[in-house]
């Protein structure tokens, strides 16, 4: 749950759901949502309203300025030779047309091939390779694992996994005020790998204090 929506609407309510009004959601966070039962619900609708809102009229990306995890990731991705590539948060999908066999998925960018998030995204497809580039790092630790276990599924044995993550910098755009940037770390990428069982193939420092790794899921053969 979004601490800093949950906060705001605790303190202004005080557990009176009749004083979370329309023009007070709209005053304050700049949006609309549809009428709910608990303040969990408003936070939830409340979040998702304001990542939608930014993510599809507001972020803008520059796919050159990255040292390590944009255009030069076309390159290393194709030299796997994947049959199958899946671009989570893919934004205005970029590397379409240049990364063979992709699909991105987005929930706030009507770019993307689907228009579903990490979570909501079924298929019964593996991907050799899943780049996820600045796309799981919003909410709490329990989403980020969530989202990181469901892309783990959707990798193929043996496949490869590429990260961009934000160490928890804010965007400058004050519609980005209310979004919870995870505060990505080192030791978290560790944990990470070791509660799924993935190797840790490279960690870089990216542009923009972004951390860039690369994570492989291992065979189940050279697991036992
Ligand atoms: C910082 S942008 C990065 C976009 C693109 N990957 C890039 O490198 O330019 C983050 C993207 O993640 C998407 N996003 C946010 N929440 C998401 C979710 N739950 N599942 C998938 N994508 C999400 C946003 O819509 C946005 O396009």
């Amino acid at each position: 749950m979004n601490k800093k929506i949950f906060a705001k609407l605790l303190a202004h309510s005080q557990n009176n759901l009749d004083k979370i009004t329309q023009p007070y959601i709209q005053e304050t966070f700049g949006v609309q949502v549809k009428r709910c039962d608990t303040i969990e619900q408003y936070v939830t609708a409340i979040d998702d309203a304001c990542l939608h809102k930014y993510f599809s009229k507001y972020w803008q990306n520059d796919m050159k300025k990255w040292k390590y995890s944009g255009v030069t990731l076309i390159d290393e991705v194709n030299s796997l030779k994947p049959r199958a590539v899946l671009d989570v948060g893919c934004g205005y999908n970029e590397f379409k047309g240049k990364i063979d066999n992709l699909v991105g998925i987005d929930p706030y960018n009507d770019r993307a091939d689907f228009e579903v998030s990490t979570l909501d995204y079924k298929t019964d497809q593996k991907f050799d390779v899943i780049m996820c580039l600045g796309s799981v790092n919003f909410g709490n630790r329990d989403k980020i694992i969530a989202e990181v276990s469901r892309c783990v599924n959707l990798l193929a044995e043996g496949g490869t996994m590429f990260f961009r993550v934000n160490p928890g910098v804010q965007h400058d755009k004050p519609e980005a005020d209310w979004i919870e940037f995870f505060g990505w770390n080192v030791p978290f990428i560790i944990e990470l790998s070791e509660m799924f069982k993935l190797k840790v193939l490279d960690i870089r420092d990216d542009t923009n204090q972004r951390k860039y790794f690369v994570y492989r899921k291992q065979k189940s053969v050279d697991l036992c």
